[in-house]
């Protein structure tokens, strides 16, 4: 983490007051971790994953976090963390997919500068996690998934889950200052659809109630 100045070109391309950082949100398994590497390769910027960052600075697991302390502990955390970021500049920051609705913490994400949602379909999420159940383990949010053996079970459970969160998170997504629906676009075109949506004021946008 540092507080470079970043690739020459991010610099031209972006209005660099108004975009320090950029802050990308989104569901768990929207694909933010990927998509915010490959726009930060583009940017020219460095790449921060606060859920990353958490487990370094108390020498736990984002798991360990949650059995000891409760999603409550782990907010706290999460908020103090975003804080420490106030003096970052000219990197893509992804914090965790439930960041956006502790109040603090948007308050504190949306200082960095702005707020990308990446909102790629309920669908497309919970079949990309099928795919990976590491992936579903170490988020204690979905977890009890893994446990349910008949795979159309666990599809129907993951699916009630994220659409659950989705609605009750989607009044702090529809803040952002921008999105875009994703499904099969690789990370880079994504990444280059974000750019463009950064620096073209006028590109059309979906209006954010049709996202479901
Ligand atoms: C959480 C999402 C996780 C992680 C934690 C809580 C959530 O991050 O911060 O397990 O509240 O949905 P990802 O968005 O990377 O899954």
């Amino acid at each position: 983490m540092g507080q470079d100045q970043g690739h020459p070109e991010g610099r031209l391309a972006l209005n660099r007051p108004k975009t320090p950082n950029v802050v990308l949100v989104g569901a768990s398994g929207s694909g933010k971790t990927t998509v915010g590497q490959a726009l930060a390769r583009i940017l020219g910027f460095g790449f921060l994953d606060v859920d990353k960052l958490i487990e370094k600075r108390t020498g736990k697991t984002v798991e360990a976090i949650f059995a000891e302390l409760g999603e409550e502990g782990f907010r706290s955390l999460e908020s103090e963390t975003i804080g420490s970021l106030e003096r970052v500049l000219n990197h893509v920051v992804v914090p965790g997919a439930g960041a956006l609705n502790h109040e603090k913490s948007f308050e504190l994400l949306k200082r960095l500068g702005p707020v990308v949602w990446l909102a790629t379909p309920v669908s497309d999420i919970a079949n990309r996690l099928l795919m990976k159940p590491d992936e579903i383990r170490k988020r204690p949010l979905l977890a009890s998934a893994v446990e349910i053996e008949n795979k159309n079970e666990r599809r129907k459970y993951l699916y009630t889950k994220l659409e659950e969160m989705q609605k009750f998170r989607m009044e702090f997504y529809q803040k952002a200052d921008k999105f875009l629906v994703t499904s099969f676009a690789t990370p880079e075109t994504t990444a280059q659809l974000i750019k463009s949506l950064l620096i073209e004021k006028n590109l059309p946008q979906v209006p954010a109630d049709q996202l479901q």
